[in-house]
């Protein structure tokens, strides 16, 4: 276990926010994370990789975070080629999908180089290139931070949906996960459906290679391929990945904007249809513009970057901004997918 005082958070929120909690404690096994629920009092937060926040400010209380780690295969449990895997929290989730796509395992190719941690996967229901991880849970075992008490809930019982859970909204902040299971193929069906990745597995890849769909490695390199291009490395342009959700409006909405906008990405879902705000935040013309030290992605709308020093204040600015300027083109609200601390 390690603990701190006055702890800088700069290494834990890919934001790069210079903001430090009162006391950080690590810990490395549910025994560890028991011992310490005594000792927790005032505010709690739990992170994961800290690829989804944006901190306000100090943190005026106690952040956790697991480093429960290993990966363990119960082989013919599932019926026919399942593989099911129990993988610590405090995994490295891209970790996993390398191990899982070197075994011949499929199911989570699809969500390859995804930043962040094993556990925040299931509060977030983390989700790419026509996969969520809802998808793939069999079960998510995990601690009350109130009794101390173990439980595990089925993937039913996970509420989950659209980068939602129970963990983020019923139970938000009262159970720390320590385990996931994952329900893998051994006989896997390559998911090629989202936007150009047959075409990328299909024909030509960004540096001419042509690359035939043979097996998860290929996927996986698609993905990883296509990742590169879009999206910032939080190593050099601080950023928390899709800032804002995909709304989802009435088909009623849908058909009058199409009038307007013909060309308008779309996707039917489940009570409606999903408008990408990516999409919407680059007709609106901030693709690429800043204010401040705080900048739209030049190469995907969707994602909010910190040119160095941005104080949070300035990426909440252009947030709101950004929603006024949608809300006035398209008659939409969009909310942030990335949880404001
Ligand atoms: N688009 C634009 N301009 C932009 C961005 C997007 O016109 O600047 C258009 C694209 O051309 C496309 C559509 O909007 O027609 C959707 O774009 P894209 O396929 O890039 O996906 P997204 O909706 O922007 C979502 C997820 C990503 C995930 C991708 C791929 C959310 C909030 N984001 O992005 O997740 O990687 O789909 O599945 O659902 C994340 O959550 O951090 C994340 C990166």
């Amino acid at each position: 276990m390690k603990e701190y005082k006055d702890y800088s958070l700069l290494g834990h929120n890919t934001f790069g926010m210079d903001v430090k909690a009162k006391r950080y404690v690590e810990y490395d096994s549910e025994e560890e994370l028991r011992a310490l629920i005594p000792t927790l009092e005032g505010k709690v937060l739990h992170i994961g990789g800290g690829s989804n926040l944006l901190f306000k400010g100090d943190f005026d209380g106690t952040v956790l975070h697991s480093a429960i780690k290993g990966i363990q295969v119960y082989l013919g449990i599932g019926e026919n080629d399942e593989v099911v895997v129990r993988v610590g929290a405090g995994e490295v989730w891209d970790d996993f999908v390398a191990w899982a796509v070197s075994n011949g395992y499929g199911g989570v190719e699809n969500l390859s180089l995804i930043p962040g941690e094993v556990g925040a996967s299931a509060v977030q229901n983390i989700g790419a290139y026509g996969v969520e991880a809802k998808d793939v849970i069999a079960k998510v075992e995990a601690i009350d931070l109130q009794s101390g008490a173990f439980r595990s809930f089925g993937v039913d019982e996970c509420g989950y949906a659209y980068r939602q859970s129970i963990f983020k909204n019923e139970l938000k902040g009262r159970y720390a996960i320590t385990h996931v299971m994952f329900s893998l193929t051994r006989k896997p069906k390559l998911k090629l459906e989202y936007g150009n990745l047959r075409a990328m597995l299909c024909n030509n890849t960004p540096d001419g290679e042509s690359r035939p769909a043979r097996g998860l490695g290929d996927v996986r390199q698609a993905i990883i391929d296509i990742r590169n291009a879009k999206l910032p490395d939080p190593k050099v342009l601080g950023n928390a990945g899709s800032f804002f959700m995909n709304p989802v409006v009435s088909r009623e909405k849908f058909l009058a904007l199409q009038k307007d906008y013909p060309q308008m990405p779309f996707y039917e879902v489940e009570g409606g249809v999903k408008i990408p705000a990516g999409w919407m935040i680059d007709q609106c013309g901030w693709k690429g513009k800043s204010l401040g030290r705080a900048a739209v992605h030049d190469k995907q709308a969707l994602v909010l970057v910190n040119l160095g020093g941005a104080t949070s204040d300035e990426i909440v600015t252009l947030c709101e901004t950004i929603c006024r300027d949608v809300r006035e083109k398209f008659g939409i609200d969009i909310h942030p997918e990335v949880n404001l601390i």
